[in-house]
């Protein structure tokens, strides 16, 4: 009989499923579990910062090796937006990574899970992926994020990543569903492929 995994149960299976592949990785796109160059990455990452849209605090959930935080103040640096990067990583060699990559930013980089950590502050932008809790507790975890993570004028961004042979899942349609109002949605695809889908939720409309 299949069971549904617990928060724990996810939480291993992710670490023992990326944490060593992603310290031996060969680059920093490795490192944060994306395989393709320079080029490819901001393809599949970008579409991002179309939900940031004011100078601002934004926290990467499952920051991985950090590329993510530096890409997306240069990203947004080129819209003339200000941006302050955090990181939480569920992983503390991956955190460490993070920290040795990116010394100044050293006391921004948390480790914790993100459906319990305590945040030291709230942020105007919040990113993560849906993948990090199982899929039952979904809803939960966009509750959670915008109840104690969100500033109350911030934004939560969501995002689903795929490949060209595994396609981003849909997000938007689950949103909806469970009755949160989507302020804007964009994608980013490969060969006709979606490869990464972002939705995000601002905080005031949370229900
Ligand atoms: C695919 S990487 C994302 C790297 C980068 N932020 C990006 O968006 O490309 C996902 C990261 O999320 C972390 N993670 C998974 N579950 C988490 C959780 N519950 N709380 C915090 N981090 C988590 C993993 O350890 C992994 O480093």
């Amino acid at each position: 009989m299949r069971t549904t995994p617990t928060q724990d149960e996810w939480n291993a299976r992710t670490v023992a499923l990326l944490e060593d592949a992603y310290l031996a990785a060969p680059d920093s796109r490795g490192g944060s579990g994306f395989n393709g160059d320079a080029a490819r990455w901001q393809r599949a990452r970008r579409v991002i910062v179309s939900a940031i849209d004011r100078d601002g605090s934004f926290l990467d959930v499952g920051c991985a090796n950090g590329l993510l935080l530096e890409s997306v103040v240069e990203w947004t640096a080129k819209d003339g937006y200000r941006v302050q990067p955090h990181g939480l990583e569920l992983s503390e060699r991956l955190a460490q990574r993070a920290r040795q990559r990116l010394p100044h930013w050293t006391s921004r980089i948390n480790v914790g899970d993100v459906t319990r950590w305590q945040p030291p502050q709230r942020y105007d932008f919040v990113r993560c992926e849906m993948e990090v809790a199982p899929e039952h507790q979904r809803h939960d975890l966009v509750q959670r994020c915008l109840r104690d993570l969100v500033a109350p004028d911030g934004r939560l961004i969501l995002c689903n990543y795929g490949s060209t042979t595994e396609p981003a899942a849909p997000l938007v349609p689950s949103l909806r569903q469970w009755g949160f109002e989507v302020a804007g949605s964009a994608e980013a695809s490969e060969n006709g492929t979606v490869i990464t889908r972002v939705a995000w939720i601002d905080h005031r409309t949370a229900p």
